[in-house]
């Protein structure tokens, strides 16, 4: 592979891309990283992921002083919000990641070139348009596309960054706003519902489905949406949302359910309705690229697009729009193309909402099983009998072990509870390696953890939990 300057060039720095270009660089490809932004990351690092985790901590450290300081016997004054400085932390955390990011890169000596890429002629190369308006043609033998994905907009509720928002905006919002109205209990939702609302704005989420976080099990949905209720969430269930009033300065959403017409006061609205995958800007149509209905780069095996050569992972294809398939994607793909064995175990990806409790799964739901007509077994364990959370005042919330009647083997998990996005990170490995409900039964677990709950969820699969009646 010497006769272009690049064995791989990269369209994207994002979790996939940036991942992919790494672990390229690792096994001896030489490498070129194509990114339109300066800063590099992508949505996770710079708007996503990362900046909504540190609002979350912030912002969960100021609700619990405030609301459960007094009962673990902790005097303060009157507790208030520097917003600005609350941002700065945010910002500063996202600038020493993305520049470790580029610190990470140059050591294993990938060229980074900043630019919108896109397909040449054919597939052949990747053409670049610098920030100066000028075109960069770069020749390589291959080409990943892990352009993500950006936000859906609603046709008749355009942003305009103030008062229709997306995420973006969300997470930099300069005061906390009085009505915030959040459409769509999805993941975005229901984080920077929870940033807002734990800061003392009134936050509505209206959701089209019957349920919120409906990617989850239902009894998972449940239970979240009564605690979330408790925090001061009003949830608008079943709603359809219509458009836009504007009476006497007062913004209002307006929605229908059942025939009736809702209207919801609004300083700020927050529109989370899923996201699309970026490839309007590649050249698909020129270069001859098959889409999907979606605008998804379709691929075949090893991530291979319908052009030779040409390769794409992460967001831009179907699967779950979560950073750490496409981290996946980006080291398999890597591996693959350096002539060694890569792969992605799609049935053993964790998918978790930060919010407090927070809500994880992995593998096989309960409510898709019922759905698809799979007979599964399943043990349950309230975190109200866990030692760890009840010093934790985390007591909302379980664990959920689905297993096959015949088997035993281990198919998926959900947990709703404090820490959930550890505690799943236990159970992933049984069902990588083809582990049993027996096996989690059977694992020593240190004891006080919340993940003891794992355990007895998983013994509680042949109804012999320790601490359960
Ligand atoms: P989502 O797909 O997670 O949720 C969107 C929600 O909006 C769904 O509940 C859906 O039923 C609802 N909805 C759709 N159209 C609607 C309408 N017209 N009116 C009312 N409700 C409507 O999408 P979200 O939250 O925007 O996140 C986008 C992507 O980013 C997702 O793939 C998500 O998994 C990912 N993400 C992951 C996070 C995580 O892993 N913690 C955090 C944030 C985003």
């Amino acid at each position: 592979m010497s006769d272009t300057p690049f064995d791989l060039v990269v369209i994207g720095a994002g979790p996939g891309g940036y991942v992919a270009a790494i672990r390229a660089a690792q096994l001896g490809l030489r490498t070129a990283l194509v990114e339109k932004d300066l800063s590099l990351g992508g949505t996770c690092l710079n708007v996503g992921c990362i900046p909504s985790k540190a609002l979350l901590h912030s912002t969960e450290i100021y609700h619990v002083l405030a609301t459960q300081g007094a009962a673990h016997g902790i005097v303060t004054g009157p507790l208030s919000i520097d917003l600005p400085a609350l941002m700065k932390r945010k910002t500063e955390v996202v600038s020493k990641l993305t520049s470790g990011v580029k610190q990470l890169l140059d050591r294993r000596k990938v060229t980074i070139v900043q630019g919108t890429g896109k397909l040449g002629p054919g597939g052949q190369g990747v053409e670049v348009t610098r920030p100066d308006g000028s075109v960069q043609k770069i020749e390589t033998k291959n080409i990943l596309i892990a352009t993500g994905s950006s936000i859906v907009e609603l046709p008749f509720l355009k942003f305009d960054g103030k008062l229709v928002v997306s995420s973006d905006h969300a997470i930099a919002f300069e005061e906390v706003p009085k009505n915030l109205v959040v459409i769509g209990a999805g993941a975005i939702g229901l984080e920077l519902g929870s940033v807002w609302a734990r800061l003392g704005s009134k936050v509505t989420v209206v959701e089209l489905l019957p349920r919120i976080a409906p990617t989850f099990d239902e009894d998972v949905s449940r239970l979240a949406l009564r605690v979330f209720q408790k925090q001061g969430i009003t949830f608008e269930l079943g709603a359809k949302v219509t458009g836009l009033t504007n009476e006497n300065g007062q913004a209002a959403l307006t929605a229908t359910r059942d025939g009736q017409t809702l209207s919801f006061p609004a300083d700020k609205i927050l529109v989370a309705v899923g996201r699309k995958p970026n490839t309007s800007g590649l050249g698909a149509a020129e270069a001859g690229l098959t889409l999907d209905k979606q605008g998804r780069v379709v691929v075949e095996n090893h991530f291979q697009s319908n052009l030779p050569n040409v390769y794409a992972i992460g967001d831009v294809i179907a699967g779950p729009m979560l950073a750490h398939k496409a981290e996946e994607e980006g080291v398999a793909f890597a591996e693959l193309l350096a002539g060694k064995a890569g792969h992605v175990n799609y049935a053993a990806i964790p998918s978790v909402v930060y919010t407090e409790p927070e809500i994880a799964s992995v593998g096989m739901g309960e409510t898709e099983a019922k759905a698809k007509g799979i007979a599964v077994k399943v043990g349950k364990f309230n975190m109200a009998a866990n030692g760890r959370a009840l010093s934790a005042a985390a007591v909302d919330g379980f664990v959920k072990i689905i297993a096959d009647p015949t088997t035993d083997r281990l198919l998926g998990a959900q947990i709703i509870a404090h820490n959930a996005s550890e505690m799943i990170a236990a159970i992933t490995p049984h069902i990588e390696y083809g582990g049993s409900a027996e096996d989690a039964a059977r694992t020593c677990t240190a004891h006080p953890t919340l993940a003891e709950a794992i355990k007895e969820a998983a013994m509680a699969v042949d109804g012999r939990a320790i601490h359960a009646g």
